[in-house]
């Protein structure tokens, strides 16, 4: 993949603005501070893609909150196409037996990885477990997913930015975007 000088260059067209991402995070913050009310919840990331999500979404709560973080990745499939077969690369630092749990994703495609990981998880007995995804793309959905807390409802397309990266790239685009079709092909 040739560099760009400007990341930005690579990007056909913005899906999401910033200021629309951000807005709709502080919206979530305030529904899961007022559903969790008196409550300590734990939110769960999974690495590297719900980064910034996370990290904007527990700023957005006002209610007392813990974090941790895990690391998965699928088995074999391609860079834009996901197998189902997770890996754990990193596991929870602290358990989470009967403890409020909310997963903080920043995507669900097929559902095969989210599905692998609410097993998962529901198997260290927590007290109770939602979720709560940035984006959703549920033309490519292959298991049911309820979800909890939605961020936005993208078409079928391949995003980058705002965590979700190509090739380990455009993480740190501060919006959703679309690449340029001769980036895929170079
Ligand atoms: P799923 O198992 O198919 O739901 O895929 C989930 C994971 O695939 C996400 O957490 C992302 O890491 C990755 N993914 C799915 N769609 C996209 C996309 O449009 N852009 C970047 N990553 C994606």
């Amino acid at each position: 993949m040739a560099r760009p000088v400007d990341l930005q260059d690579d990007v056909a067209t913005v899906l999401i603005p910033s200021e629309q991402i951000q807005a709709k995070v502080a919206e979530l913050g305030t529904r899961v501070s007022s559903d969790y009310a008196g409550r300590e919840v734990i939110l769960v990331s999974v690495l590297k893609g719900s980064l910034p999500f996370m990290a904007d979404l527990m700023r957005a709560i006002t209610i007392p909150v813990q974090i941790d973080l895990m690391e998965v990745s699928s088995y074999g499939g391609t860079t834009t196409e996901s197998t189902g077969l997770v890996r754990i690369l990193k596991d929870l630092s602290s358990s989470i037996e009967g403890k409020d749990v909310l997963i903080v994703e920043d995507i669900i495609d097929t559902g095969l990885t989210l599905n692998y990981l609410i097993r998962y998880l529901r198997g260290k007995n927590p007290a109770s477990l939602r979720i709560c995804t940035l984006l959703d793309k549920p033309a490519r959905r292959l298991v049911e997913i309820a979800i909890d807390y939605l961020g936005f409802t993208i078409p079928d397309q391949f995003v980058v930015g705002y965590g979700l990266d190509y090739g380990e790239r455009y993480r740190n685009l501060p919006f959703i975007g679309v690449l340029r079709p001769e980036v895929y092909s170079g």
